[in-house]
């Protein structure tokens, strides 16, 4: 993680200082202004170029005159007029000096003429003495040249407003959580002393803690998929607005002008250049928030989806921005006529421009939710294929117009991650995992594989899992790292529709529903949530989302064995008893520790008669009676839970059999709570962590003594 830090680091400021921009100087438009108001009536060589000195800096009469209008504009400035000799110097390459300038103004001094003093003057015959030169055509070439080159220096600098925006962005969450961290005991206090401030509290009622819009965040928000919290689509939306902004304003249009005819080339290309320029820096943004091994994630302490949350709006203004570009670089093309619109449609960076555009709208569809939500995979591999395709049509095309170093960091970010995360991969190694089924029913099972002894897990930790043993060998999936015996890594999984269904399948298949599988395990990654130095947490798990608030717990109650930590309440809702069977020794192992208190909830209790953990539970028992005819069943939902072959080792668990109201629940724990530091944790299905949070930020609003943070562990992209 030290390496991608200070690689990451390194990276994006030497490719940006590489690139080697700066502000256009005075005296290039002075000169630009010059060169076209004393070329504008007469030739002085043969050839000439309207772009390059050449003619200037190697005809003495042209030179002479050159100097005559250099001097003559900057008169009063010798600041510009320095600036003038220095853009003219390098206009010749350095063929001519500042004496060879000054000497060229002295012969004009002596010998300059206007035009209409020439005897037989022929506009295409080459003059023999300096001329003056017209003031107005200066003003046209001076302002002419100022408008394209201020356009793609602001351009630069917009850039650089953008990347400082979401450096901001980082550094403000970083040092919240770096203060969390270092100085947990301040910051809770300071947290209490803010929290007697209404409009703090108001604040994190509305603004930091809640989800954007009827409180879903992590539940699929229709065809949006994923909306962002509150405060992360604030943080969205002032930059997009600042993206649009930039687009749209400081255009100067100058009319005549020396490079454009009509009035949408000038406007094509001015917008052009500026949303080319500041497409670029946008795809950097891009690809920093895709990458997995941040540095961003180390400092800030955000999940990796609050990073692809803002991959996301960074990448779709990115394609925006792209689309703008092109048109008005067709815009501008058409205007110069069909022959240019041909001969450029030729070139290769027009051909590769396209195939960057092209690929860009292309994700903009399939990195819709709904892709994402019917098939992972295929949207995963053809996310990386079109992002190549885009990474390598822009290297191309900008590398014409030499600014491809943006590209480079593109890449750069991309093979550092890459590259990490092979590295994680060889260390972890290929290893054989131990493979069962939980529960048939619930569709869970268990993957536990040994691991080095230096390979940490901590509690929150998610790793990337690659059965290599299986046809899906090339899939990784995330999963928490669930409590284990020393030495092993243990997962446990509910299968979906995808790969973690065929796995199942696959066990349910053998007789004993075990398997060995080769694996490989990319990690760890994730946070630590620093809950230590509450007074309380409550975490509140749903079905398999149980494995990281379990290890959060077993760690407190390890803790509290020989310091201070905060009294946890465990809220665990599964739907039958058999679910238990999950975690059945976790749970019994909570036993040892006074200050964690497990409270399950049994929503569906009584279809869990049906189930073959129940039923075996009964037969244990030596019941006579089968689950299906007990006449009991109905009366006492409790011996469902007592009935349980383990059900005296689970005698510090509270049962209840009910779905819970968690906005209920929540509201009396912190009436419990009043005046203590209190974290929330919650990892379950979406719509019940969604209204955690919703639950949270009323609690956040409404008590004054208490202090109350939020920490969210299901993570959904
Ligand atoms: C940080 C994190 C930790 C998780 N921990 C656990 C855990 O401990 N136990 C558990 O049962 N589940 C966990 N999940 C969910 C688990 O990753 C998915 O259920 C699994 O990847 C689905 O695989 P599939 O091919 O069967 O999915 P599919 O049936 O193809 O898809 C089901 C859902 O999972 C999403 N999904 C599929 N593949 C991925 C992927 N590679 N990355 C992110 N989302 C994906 C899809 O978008 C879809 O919404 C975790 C998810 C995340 C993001
Ligand atoms: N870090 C991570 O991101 C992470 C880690 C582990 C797991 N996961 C994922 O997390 C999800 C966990 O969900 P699951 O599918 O295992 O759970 P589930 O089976 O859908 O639900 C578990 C229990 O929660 C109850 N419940 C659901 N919504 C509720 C609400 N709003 N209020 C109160 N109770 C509610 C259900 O009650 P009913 O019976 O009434 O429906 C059920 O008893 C999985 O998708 C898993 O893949 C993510």
């Amino acid at each position: 993680m030290k390496l991608s830090i200070v690689l990451t680091l390194a990276t994006l400021p030497s490719a940006l200082a590489a690139s080697g921009y700066h502000r256009t100087p005075v005296g290039e438009y002075i000169s630009s202004g010059c060169k076209y108001a004393t070329e504008a009536k007469v030739t002085f060589c043969k050839k000439s170029n309207a772009k390059r000195f050449d003619c200037q800096c190697t005809n003495e009469n042209a030179l002479a005159s050159m100097a005559y209008c250099g001097y003559q504009e900057t008169e009063h400035s010798p600041d510009k007029r320095h600036s003038f000799e220095k853009s003219f110097i390098k206009s010749c390459k350095g063929n001519i000096t500042h004496d060879d300038i000054e000497a060229a103004y002295n012969r004009a001094l002596k010998k300059i003429v206007s035009v209409k003093d020439i005897p037989n003057f022929n506009k295409t015959v080459p003059v023999k003495v300096p001329v003056k030169y017209d003031h107005t055509a200066y003003v046209t070439g001076y302002r002419s040249r100022e408008s394209r080159s201020r356009n793609k220096d602001d351009a630069l600098e917009m850039s650089f407003v953008l990347l400082c925006f979401w450096g901001l962005v980082t550094v403000s969450s970083g040092l919240v959580h770096v203060s969390r961290r270092m100085a947990p005991t301040l910051w809770l206090s300071a947290n209490r002393s803010l929290n007697n401030i209404t409009l703090f509290r108001k604040l994190r009622q509305y603004v930091t803690i809640p989800a954007t819009h009827r409180g879903k965040h992590t539940e699929k928000y229709g065809y949006l998929g994923f909306l962002p919290t509150r405060l992360e689509s604030i943080i969205i939306f002032i930059f997009v607005t600042l993206s649009v902004v930039f687009h749209a304003v400081r255009y100067e249009f100058v009319f005549p002008n020396t490079s454009y005819k009509t009035r949408h080339a000038q406007m094509g290309r001015l917008v052009g250049d500026r949303s080319g320029m500041l497409a670029n820096c946008l795809f950097v943004l891009t690809w920093l928030f895709a990458s997995r091994n941040s540095i961003i994630l180390a400092f800030t302490g955000w999940k990796q989806s609050t990073m692809l949350t803002y991959h996301k709006a960074i990448a779709r203004t990115a394609i925006a921005s792209t689309l703008v570009h092109t048109i008005a670089m067709l815009v501008h093309t058409l205007d110069l006529g069909k022959d240019r619109y041909t001969s450029r449609s030729k070139t290769g960076w027009w051909r590769w421009g396209s195939v960057a555009t092209v690929a860009a709208c292309v994700i903009l569809i399939q990195a819709q939710a709904w892709f994402r939500m019917y098939s992972y995979e295929i949207f995963l591999y053809l996310h990386i294929l079109l992002a190549v395709f885009v990474l390598a049509g822009a290297w191309i095309h900008t590398a014409w117009f030499d600014d491809e170093q943006w590209y480079f960091a593109c890449a750069a970010l991309w093979c550092l991650d890459r590259f990490i995360r092979l590295a994680r991969m060889g260390y972890f190694g290929f290893r054989t995992a131990h493979a069962r089924v939980l529960s048939a029913e619930s569709g869970i099972f268990e993957v536990v594989v040994p691991k080095h002894k230096a390979w940490i897990a901590f509690p929150g930790a998610v790793a990337y899992v690659y059965f290599l043993g299986t046809p899906l060998f090339w899939q990784s999936h995330p999963f928490t790292i669930a409590p284990a015996e020393d030495g092993k890594l243990r997962f446990v999984i509910k299968a979906k529709r995808g790969a973690t269904a065929s796995i199942l399948r696959r066990l349910l298949a053998s007789p004993d529903q075990t398997a060995s599988i080769r694996i490989c395990v990319e990690g760890p990654y994730g946070n630590y949530a620093p809950i230590k130095n509450y007074d309380h947490l409550l975490i509140y798990a749903g079905g398999s989302g149980i494995p990281g608030p379990l290890c959060y717990a077993k760690h407190l109650g390890e803790l509290a064995l020989s310091s201070r930590a905060p009294f946890v309440k465990l809220y665990w809702v599964v739907r039958h008893a058999a679910d238990l069977d999950w975690y059945k020794d976790d749970l019994t192992a909570l036993a040892r520790y006074s200050n964690i208190q497990p409270i399950v909830y049994i929503t569906r209790p009584e279809s869990a008669l049906a189930t073959k953990a129940e039923a075996d539970s009964f037969s244990d028992d030596d019941s006579n009676e089968g689950p299906a005819s007990s006449p009991q069943k109905e009366n006492s939902l409790s011996e469902i839970t007592t009935r349980l072959p383990y059900s005296k080792q689970l005698a510090h668990v509270q049962f209840r059999y009910s779905r819970p109201d968690t906005a209920q629940l929540i509201a009396e724990d912190m009436a419990d709570f009043a005046g203590a530091s209190v974290a929330v944790m919650s990892c379950a299905s979406p719509n019940m962590v969604d209204d955690i949070r919703a639950a949270v930020a009323v609690a956040a609003g409404s008590h004054k003594s208490s202090t109350i943070d939020y920490y969210e562990e299901l993570q959904v992209w």
